[in-house]
């Protein structure tokens, strides 16, 4: 399991030291939410945001673009230092370009989907994307309840990468917590991404360790 927190939840005012502690507690990604008030009904971070994670860390630095028009920020966020970016189904016609983009670029791509698109939106892309992201609470906010219907989405997704013999990873987002995350992880998820339950409490250091025992995982 690669634990990815999700900084939209963390105290912004002292973002390197909320990464340098999670990072302690065994995270192997940071991830950044960036968000544009048209496609989720909140704004977030950008380009800038992630350059000060780049410099707080060795971290790979995975960014979720939860926006409209996302073809148009790709570069700005490989530029500032992205290792790997998730663009949404729903919110990209061109998705192969994307993602094609992506690669030449030298990143991870993924493709992200909101609870109620279907696996069925993947056929085509699947071959191609680094991971699948399913969002396990409709995107726009930390600190939401997880929806149980993600967890079988979770293990149908793994049978189709499975019988297809792709090597996509699953990432999971959202309402993930220590007494939910051995849950995610059984059913497929390899990614594991946490806001509330990394940041919430005021010791990311130790949520995060507590994560992985939740999980029955070593960091
Ligand atoms: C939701 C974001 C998530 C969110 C996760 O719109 O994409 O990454 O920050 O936060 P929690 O784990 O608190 O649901
Ligand atoms: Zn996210």
């Amino acid at each position: 399991m690669i634990l990815a927190p999700s900084i939209l939840a963390c105290d912004l005012g002292h973002l390197a030291d909320q990464i340098a502690a999670v990072e302690r507690g065994g995270a192997g990604l940071v991830h950044v939410d960036v968000m544009d008030g048209r496609f989720v009904p909140n704004i977030s971070l950008g380009p800038v945001v992630v350059e000060a994670c780049r410099r707080a860390t060795r971290l790979p630095i995975d960014v979720h673009l939860m926006i409209e028009s996302a073809e148009r920020y790709l570069d700005a966020f490989a530029d500032a230092g992205a290792s790997s970016i998730s663009v949404h189904v729903e919110a990209l016609p061109h998705l192969q370009r994307a993602i094609d983009h992506l690669h030449k670029r030298g990143l991870k791509a993924g493709v992200a989907l909101n609870p109620s698109t279907p696996l069925g939106t993947l056929e085509e892309i699947l071959p191609e994307a680094d991971f699948v992201l399913v969002m396990s609470v409709n995107p726009g906010f930390a600190g939401q309840k997880l929806l149980p219907s993600s967890l079988d989405k979770i293990r149908r997704l793994r049978e189709a990468i499975r019988a297809r013999g792709l090597s996509a990873r699953i990432q999971v987002d959202g309402g993930v917590h220590g007494g939910n995350i051995r849950s995610v992880v059984d059913a497929g998820a390899e990614i594991v991404v946490a806001g509330a339950a990394a940041f919430a409490g005021g010791d990311p250091e130790a949520a995060a360790r507590a994560l992985f025992e939740a999980a029955r995982l070593a960091p």
